[in-house]
Protein backbone atom coordinates (compact mmCIF):
# COMPACT_ATOMS: atom_id res chain seq x y z
CA UNK A 1 0.00 0.00 0.00
CA UNK A 2 0.91 3.79 -0.98
CA UNK A 3 2.21 5.09 2.94
CA UNK A 4 1.44 8.41 1.94
CA UNK A 5 -0.93 9.68 4.41
CA UNK A 6 -3.93 10.46 2.48
CA UNK A 7 -6.42 11.69 4.76
CA UNK A 8 -9.88 11.24 3.86
CA UNK A 9 -12.47 14.25 2.02
CA UNK A 10 -14.41 14.69 5.42
CA UNK A 11 -17.57 16.26 3.43
CA UNK A 12 -17.66 13.11 1.90
CA UNK A 13 -18.77 11.42 5.06
CA UNK A 14 -21.47 14.14 5.89
CA UNK A 15 -22.52 13.93 2.33
CA UNK A 16 -22.91 9.96 2.97
CA UNK A 17 -24.94 10.69 6.30
CA UNK A 18 -27.46 13.27 4.21
CA UNK A 19 -28.12 10.84 1.41
CA UNK A 20 -28.98 8.15 4.22
CA UNK A 21 -31.43 11.08 5.68
CA UNK A 22 -32.57 11.72 2.73
CA UNK A 23 -33.38 7.75 1.73
CA UNK A 24 -35.52 8.01 5.61
CA UNK A 25 -37.61 10.51 4.69
CA UNK A 26 -36.13 13.69 5.76
CA UNK A 27 -35.45 16.86 3.96
CA UNK A 28 -32.08 17.80 4.04
CA UNK A 29 -30.29 20.75 2.20
CA UNK A 30 -26.99 19.93 0.02
CA UNK A 31 -24.42 22.81 0.69
CA UNK A 32 -21.61 20.21 1.74
CA UNK A 33 -19.70 20.36 -1.47
CA UNK A 34 -19.45 22.70 -4.58
CA UNK A 35 -21.65 20.77 -7.00
CA UNK A 36 -24.08 23.35 -9.18
CA UNK A 37 -27.96 21.51 -8.57
CA UNK A 38 -28.84 23.18 -11.62
CA UNK A 39 -27.87 20.55 -14.36
CA UNK A 40 -26.20 20.87 -17.81
CA UNK A 41 -27.53 23.52 -20.04
CA UNK A 42 -30.98 21.91 -22.28
CA UNK A 43 -29.37 22.30 -25.67
CA UNK A 44 -26.33 20.71 -24.05
CA UNK A 45 -28.28 18.06 -22.84
CA UNK A 46 -30.15 17.92 -26.20
CA UNK A 47 -26.73 17.35 -28.22
CA UNK A 48 -25.68 14.81 -25.82
CA UNK A 49 -29.77 12.58 -26.76
CA UNK A 50 -28.39 13.26 -30.38
CA UNK A 51 -24.67 12.38 -29.95
CA UNK A 52 -25.90 8.91 -28.36
CA UNK A 53 -28.55 8.12 -31.29
CA UNK A 54 -26.21 9.20 -34.33
CA UNK A 55 -22.34 8.22 -32.80
CA UNK A 56 -20.84 5.24 -31.43
CA UNK A 57 -18.67 7.24 -29.20
CA UNK A 58 -15.02 6.22 -28.79
CA UNK A 59 -11.85 6.93 -27.55
CA UNK A 60 -11.32 10.35 -29.14
CA UNK A 61 -10.86 14.16 -28.30
CA UNK A 62 -12.73 16.65 -30.14
CA UNK A 63 -11.06 18.72 -32.41
CA UNK A 64 -13.76 20.83 -32.42
CA UNK A 65 -13.81 21.27 -28.51
CA UNK A 66 -10.13 21.98 -28.34
CA UNK A 67 -10.52 24.64 -31.01
CA UNK A 68 -13.61 26.13 -28.88
CA UNK A 69 -11.71 26.09 -26.01
CA UNK A 70 -8.48 28.01 -27.23
CA UNK A 71 -11.12 30.55 -28.57
CA UNK A 72 -12.23 31.41 -25.52
CA UNK A 73 -8.73 32.17 -24.11
CA UNK A 74 -8.27 34.49 -27.32
CA UNK A 75 -11.73 36.18 -25.93
CA UNK A 76 -11.47 36.48 -22.70
CA UNK A 77 -8.48 36.75 -22.40
CA UNK A 78 -6.42 37.87 -25.54
CA UNK A 79 -3.83 35.21 -25.42
CA UNK A 80 -3.16 33.22 -28.14
CA UNK A 81 -3.30 29.36 -27.33
CA UNK A 82 -2.74 26.42 -30.27
CA UNK A 83 -5.86 24.44 -29.83
CA UNK A 84 -3.12 21.02 -30.16
CA UNK A 85 -1.90 22.60 -26.60
CA UNK A 86 -5.72 22.20 -24.98
CA UNK A 87 -5.46 18.46 -23.80
CA UNK A 88 -9.09 17.01 -22.32
CA UNK A 89 -9.29 15.07 -19.23
CA UNK A 90 -11.69 13.86 -17.18
CA UNK A 91 -12.51 17.19 -15.18
CA UNK A 92 -9.73 18.93 -13.08
CA UNK A 93 -8.96 16.25 -11.01
CA UNK A 94 -7.45 14.17 -13.68
CA UNK A 95 -5.97 17.51 -15.16
CA UNK A 96 -4.22 17.83 -11.91
CA UNK A 97 -2.48 14.01 -11.50
CA UNK A 98 -1.59 14.80 -15.02
CA UNK A 99 0.21 17.07 -14.83
CA UNK A 100 1.50 16.58 -11.61
CA UNK A 101 2.74 13.23 -13.03
CA UNK A 102 4.04 14.42 -16.48
CA UNK A 103 5.41 17.52 -15.22
CA UNK A 104 7.03 17.04 -12.29
CA UNK A 105 9.08 14.33 -10.81
CA UNK A 106 9.18 12.25 -7.20
CA UNK A 107 10.40 14.27 -4.23
CA UNK A 108 9.62 17.55 -6.31
CA UNK A 109 8.56 20.11 -3.58
CA UNK A 110 5.00 21.95 -4.67
CA UNK A 111 3.96 24.53 -2.75
CA UNK A 112 0.05 26.21 -1.91
CA UNK A 113 -2.03 28.46 0.33
CA UNK A 114 -3.72 26.74 3.25
CA UNK A 115 -6.58 27.27 3.35
CA UNK A 116 -6.95 25.43 0.17
CA UNK A 117 -8.78 22.88 -1.89
CA UNK A 118 -8.06 19.36 -0.04
CA UNK A 119 -7.14 17.43 -3.34
CA UNK A 120 -3.93 19.92 -3.73
CA UNK A 121 -2.47 18.32 -0.76
CA UNK A 122 -3.50 14.50 -0.99
CA UNK A 123 -2.99 14.86 -4.87
CA UNK A 124 0.37 15.68 -4.29
CA UNK A 125 0.95 13.19 -1.73
CA UNK A 126 -0.45 10.27 -3.70
CA UNK A 127 2.18 10.79 -6.51
CA UNK A 128 4.95 11.12 -4.34
CA UNK A 129 5.23 14.41 -4.77
CA UNK A 130 5.99 16.80 -1.58
CA UNK A 131 3.46 19.43 -0.22
CA UNK A 132 4.58 22.42 1.14
CA UNK A 133 1.70 24.40 2.94
CA UNK A 134 1.88 27.92 3.14
CA UNK A 135 0.28 29.49 5.80
CA UNK A 136 -1.83 32.78 3.75
CA UNK A 137 -3.99 34.98 5.88
CA UNK A 138 -6.75 37.54 5.43
CA UNK A 139 -3.53 40.13 4.79
CA UNK A 140 -3.66 38.37 1.25
CA UNK A 141 -7.46 37.44 1.25
CA UNK A 142 -5.86 33.41 2.17
CA UNK A 143 -4.16 33.61 -1.25
CA UNK A 144 -0.36 33.81 -2.09
CA UNK A 145 1.73 36.51 -2.58
CA UNK A 146 4.86 37.05 -4.76
CA UNK A 147 6.74 37.50 -1.05
CA UNK A 148 5.26 33.79 -0.07
CA UNK A 149 7.16 32.61 -3.38
CA UNK A 150 10.62 34.26 -2.63
CA UNK A 151 10.58 33.51 0.68
CA UNK A 152 10.11 29.59 0.00
CA UNK A 153 13.69 28.14 0.89
CA UNK A 154 14.29 26.08 -1.21
CA UNK A 155 12.66 27.00 -3.98
CA UNK A 156 9.65 24.59 -4.63
CA UNK A 157 9.75 22.41 -7.85
CA UNK A 158 6.40 24.29 -8.41
CA UNK A 159 3.33 25.89 -7.41
CA UNK A 160 -0.26 25.75 -7.32
CA UNK A 161 -2.51 29.00 -7.78
CA UNK A 162 -6.48 29.15 -7.31
CA UNK A 163 -8.11 32.57 -8.27
CA UNK A 164 -11.27 32.07 -7.14
CA UNK A 165 -10.07 29.78 -4.57
CA UNK A 166 -12.02 27.27 -3.06
CA UNK A 167 -12.86 27.28 -0.04
CA UNK A 168 -12.48 31.40 0.20
CA UNK A 169 -13.58 32.67 -3.23
CA UNK A 170 -10.89 35.06 -2.83
CA UNK A 171 -8.94 36.42 -5.84
CA UNK A 172 -5.58 37.43 -6.93
CA UNK A 173 -5.97 40.96 -8.22
CA UNK A 174 -3.93 41.38 -11.75
CA UNK A 175 -1.11 43.28 -10.28
CA UNK A 176 -0.67 40.85 -7.41
CA UNK A 177 -0.81 37.66 -10.30
CA UNK A 178 1.84 39.61 -12.28
CA UNK A 179 4.06 39.92 -9.43
CA UNK A 180 3.58 36.45 -8.28
CA UNK A 181 4.08 35.42 -11.91
CA UNK A 182 7.56 37.15 -12.18
CA UNK A 183 8.60 35.59 -8.99
CA UNK A 184 7.96 32.26 -9.94
CA UNK A 185 9.55 33.10 -13.07
CA UNK A 186 12.80 34.28 -11.49
CA UNK A 187 13.01 31.23 -9.32
CA UNK A 188 12.51 28.60 -12.03
CA UNK A 189 8.92 27.45 -10.32
CA UNK A 190 6.41 26.23 -12.38
CA UNK A 191 2.98 27.59 -11.70
CA UNK A 192 -0.33 25.25 -11.52
CA UNK A 193 -3.24 27.47 -12.15
CA UNK A 194 -6.57 25.83 -11.19
CA UNK A 195 -8.88 28.16 -13.24
CA UNK A 196 -12.12 26.31 -12.52
CA UNK A 197 -14.13 28.90 -10.67
CA UNK A 198 -13.63 31.04 -13.98
CA UNK A 199 -16.92 32.61 -15.09
CA UNK A 200 -18.29 32.73 -11.66
CA UNK A 201 -16.92 35.85 -10.46
CA UNK A 202 -19.35 38.84 -8.30
CA UNK A 203 -16.77 41.92 -9.82
CA UNK A 204 -14.11 42.16 -11.87
CA UNK A 205 -13.87 39.04 -14.14
CA UNK A 206 -11.05 36.97 -13.79
CA UNK A 207 -7.44 36.54 -14.95
CA UNK A 208 -5.85 33.96 -16.15
CA UNK A 209 -2.09 33.40 -15.57
CA UNK A 210 -1.46 32.80 -19.02
CA UNK A 211 -1.64 36.46 -19.47
CA UNK A 212 1.26 36.67 -17.25
CA UNK A 213 3.23 33.22 -17.66
CA UNK A 214 2.81 31.93 -20.75
CA UNK A 215 4.16 28.84 -19.61
CA UNK A 216 2.00 28.33 -17.09
CA UNK A 217 0.35 25.02 -16.62
CA UNK A 218 -3.61 25.85 -16.84
CA UNK A 219 -6.07 23.48 -15.47
CA UNK A 220 -10.04 24.03 -15.90
CA UNK A 221 -12.91 21.79 -15.93
CA UNK A 222 -16.82 21.81 -17.28
CA UNK A 223 -17.79 21.10 -13.70
CA UNK A 224 -18.30 24.31 -12.05
CA UNK A 225 -19.45 27.98 -14.77
CA UNK A 226 -21.05 25.01 -17.30
CA UNK A 227 -22.59 23.11 -14.14
CA UNK A 228 -21.57 19.91 -16.16
CA UNK A 229 -19.81 18.23 -12.55
CA UNK A 230 -21.33 14.70 -13.35
CA UNK A 231 -20.21 14.60 -17.00
CA UNK A 232 -16.24 14.19 -15.82
CA UNK A 233 -14.58 16.78 -18.26
CA UNK A 234 -11.79 19.55 -17.85
CA UNK A 235 -8.27 20.22 -19.72
CA UNK A 236 -5.12 21.30 -19.14
CA UNK A 237 -3.78 24.04 -20.98
CA UNK A 238 0.00 22.25 -21.63
CA UNK A 239 2.59 24.59 -21.32
CA UNK A 240 4.19 24.95 -25.14
CA UNK A 241 5.88 21.83 -26.31
CA UNK A 242 4.98 19.96 -23.70
CA UNK A 243 1.02 18.94 -25.06
CA UNK A 244 3.05 15.57 -26.76
CA UNK A 245 4.74 14.34 -23.94
CA UNK A 246 1.09 14.95 -21.66
CA UNK A 247 -0.68 13.06 -24.69
CA UNK A 248 1.47 10.50 -23.73
CA UNK A 249 1.21 10.18 -20.08
CA UNK A 250 -2.78 10.53 -20.68
CA UNK A 251 -2.97 7.43 -23.00
CA UNK A 252 -1.46 5.46 -20.25
CA UNK A 253 -3.02 6.50 -16.89
CA UNK A 254 -6.50 7.94 -18.49
CA UNK A 255 -6.98 7.41 -21.79
CA UNK A 256 -9.42 9.85 -23.01
CA UNK A 257 -12.15 11.45 -21.79
CA UNK A 258 -16.34 10.64 -22.00
CA UNK A 259 -17.08 11.45 -26.13
CA UNK A 260 -20.56 11.73 -24.76
CA UNK A 261 -19.56 14.70 -22.61
CA UNK A 262 -17.62 16.32 -25.34
CA UNK A 263 -20.21 16.53 -27.61
CA UNK A 264 -22.68 18.05 -24.54
CA UNK A 265 -19.90 20.11 -23.72
CA UNK A 266 -19.41 21.62 -27.12
CA UNK A 267 -23.14 23.28 -27.23
CA UNK A 268 -22.76 24.28 -23.27
CA UNK A 269 -20.08 26.93 -23.87
CA UNK A 270 -22.66 29.00 -26.63
CA UNK A 271 -25.40 28.69 -23.84
CA UNK A 272 -24.43 32.11 -22.30
CA UNK A 273 -28.03 33.42 -21.59
CA UNK A 274 -28.67 29.94 -19.15
CA UNK A 275 -25.25 30.19 -17.73
CA UNK A 276 -26.03 33.80 -16.84
CA UNK A 277 -29.34 32.87 -15.64
CA UNK A 278 -27.60 29.81 -12.98
CA UNK A 279 -24.71 32.99 -12.73
CA UNK A 280 -27.29 34.97 -10.94
CA UNK A 281 -28.42 32.59 -8.58
CA UNK A 282 -25.69 32.16 -7.27
CA UNK A 283 -25.24 35.78 -7.04
CA UNK A 284 -28.33 36.10 -5.13
CA UNK A 285 -27.84 33.58 -2.72
CA UNK A 286 -24.29 35.40 -2.42
CA UNK A 287 -26.25 38.56 -0.92
CA UNK A 288 -28.65 36.17 0.64
CA UNK A 289 -26.02 34.33 2.82
CA UNK A 290 -23.33 37.83 3.50
CA UNK A 291 -26.55 39.24 5.03
CA UNK A 292 -28.11 36.00 6.79
CA UNK A 293 -24.95 35.03 8.63
CA UNK A 294 -23.69 37.90 10.79
CA UNK A 295 -27.42 38.21 12.02
CA UNK A 296 -27.15 34.60 13.43
CA UNK A 297 -24.07 35.29 15.29
CA UNK A 298 -21.47 34.53 12.10
CA UNK A 299 -19.52 37.68 12.18
CA UNK A 300 -16.42 36.48 10.64
CA UNK A 301 -16.71 35.78 6.93
CA UNK A 302 -14.87 37.35 3.57
CA UNK A 303 -17.21 38.06 1.17
CA UNK A 304 -16.26 36.28 -1.69
CA UNK A 305 -15.06 37.57 -5.24
CA UNK A 306 -16.08 34.53 -6.80
CA UNK A 307 -16.76 30.53 -6.69
CA UNK A 308 -19.88 29.93 -4.89
CA UNK A 309 -18.43 29.30 -1.04
CA UNK A 310 -18.63 31.10 1.92
CA UNK A 311 -15.64 30.52 4.32
CA UNK A 312 -16.72 31.01 8.06
CA UNK A 313 -15.21 31.05 10.99
CA UNK A 314 -17.50 29.31 13.90
CA UNK A 315 -15.07 29.44 16.56
CA UNK A 316 -17.56 30.71 18.64
CA UNK A 317 -19.61 27.78 18.33
CA UNK A 318 -17.06 25.23 18.19
CA UNK A 319 -13.64 24.25 18.15
CA UNK A 320 -14.27 20.94 16.08
CA UNK A 321 -15.72 21.40 12.48
CA UNK A 322 -16.42 18.07 12.14
CA UNK A 323 -18.95 17.41 15.27
CA UNK A 324 -20.09 20.62 14.64
CA UNK A 325 -21.37 19.83 10.93
CA UNK A 326 -21.95 16.30 11.92
CA UNK A 327 -24.75 17.36 14.60
CA UNK A 328 -25.85 20.39 12.48
CA UNK A 329 -26.98 17.80 9.78
CA UNK A 330 -28.87 15.43 12.29
CA UNK A 331 -30.72 18.02 13.88
CA UNK A 332 -31.41 20.68 10.95
CA UNK A 333 -31.00 18.42 7.34
CA UNK A 334 -28.37 21.32 6.57
CA UNK A 335 -25.28 19.27 5.31
CA UNK A 336 -22.24 21.55 5.20
CA UNK A 337 -18.16 20.81 5.05
CA UNK A 338 -15.75 21.03 7.88
CA UNK A 339 -13.08 23.49 7.56
CA UNK A 340 -10.81 20.50 8.33
CA UNK A 341 -10.70 19.43 4.93
CA UNK A 342 -9.04 22.31 3.80
CA UNK A 343 -7.32 23.36 6.27
CA UNK A 344 -5.63 20.98 8.87
CA UNK A 345 -4.40 23.81 11.39
CA UNK A 346 -7.17 25.61 11.94
CA UNK A 347 -9.83 24.41 10.25
CA UNK A 348 -11.32 22.66 13.34
CA UNK A 349 -13.41 26.51 13.32
CA UNK A 350 -14.17 26.95 10.44
CA UNK A 351 -16.58 25.54 7.91
CA UNK A 352 -17.87 25.95 4.30
CA UNK A 353 -21.34 26.45 2.65
CA UNK A 354 -21.53 25.88 -0.74
CA UNK A 355 -24.28 27.90 -2.42
CA UNK A 356 -24.83 26.27 -5.64
CA UNK A 357 -28.28 25.58 -4.98
CA UNK A 358 -31.61 27.09 -5.36
CA UNK A 359 -32.45 30.66 -3.69
CA UNK A 360 -35.19 28.87 -1.90
CA UNK A 361 -33.44 26.23 -0.39
CA UNK A 362 -30.43 28.66 0.42
CA UNK A 363 -33.19 30.48 1.86
CA UNK A 364 -34.36 27.68 4.11
CA UNK A 365 -30.82 26.43 4.94
CA UNK A 366 -30.37 29.86 6.73
CA UNK A 367 -33.66 29.75 8.80
CA UNK A 368 -32.96 26.04 9.89
CA UNK A 369 -28.86 27.34 10.44
CA UNK A 370 -30.29 30.73 12.44
CA UNK A 371 -32.80 28.53 14.68
CA UNK A 372 -30.22 26.38 15.84
CA UNK A 373 -27.58 28.62 16.41
CA UNK A 374 -29.99 30.30 18.20
CA UNK A 375 -30.34 27.09 20.49
CA UNK A 376 -26.62 27.26 20.91
CA UNK A 377 -25.69 24.70 18.45
CA UNK A 378 -27.17 22.21 21.15
CA UNK A 379 -24.78 19.11 21.48
C1 LIG B 1 -10.38 24.24 -6.79
C2 LIG B 1 -10.85 22.97 -7.40
N1 LIG B 1 -10.08 22.35 -8.29
C3 LIG B 1 -10.46 21.19 -8.86
C4 LIG B 1 -11.67 20.60 -8.54
C5 LIG B 1 -12.04 19.28 -9.20
O1 LIG B 1 -13.09 19.43 -10.07
P1 LIG B 1 -13.48 18.41 -11.23
O2 LIG B 1 -12.60 17.21 -11.12
O3 LIG B 1 -14.92 18.09 -11.01
O4 LIG B 1 -13.28 19.13 -12.50
C6 LIG B 1 -12.52 21.21 -7.63
C7 LIG B 1 -13.80 20.61 -7.25
O5 LIG B 1 -14.49 21.01 -6.35
C8 LIG B 1 -12.10 22.44 -7.04
O6 LIG B 1 -12.84 23.08 -6.14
Amino acid sequence: MNPAAVEPFHAMAISRAAHAMESAGQSVIHMEFGQPSTGAPPAAIAAAHASLDADAGGYRESPALRARIAAMYAERHGVAVDPERIVLTGGASPALTLALAALFVPGDAIAFVRPGYVAYRNGILALGRVPVEIAADASTRFQMAARHVLALNPAPAGIIVASPANPTGSMIPAADMAALAAAARGRSIRIISDEIYHGLTYGEPAHSMLEFAPDAIVINSFSKYWSMPGWRLGWVVAPPGTADHLRAYIGSLFLTPPSLAQAAALVAMDETPVLQAYHDTYRRNRALLLAALPAMGVTRIAPPDGAFYIWADVGDFTNDSMDFCQRLLADTGVAIAPGIDFDPVDGHRFVRLSFAVSTDRAAEAMARLGAWLQKGAPA
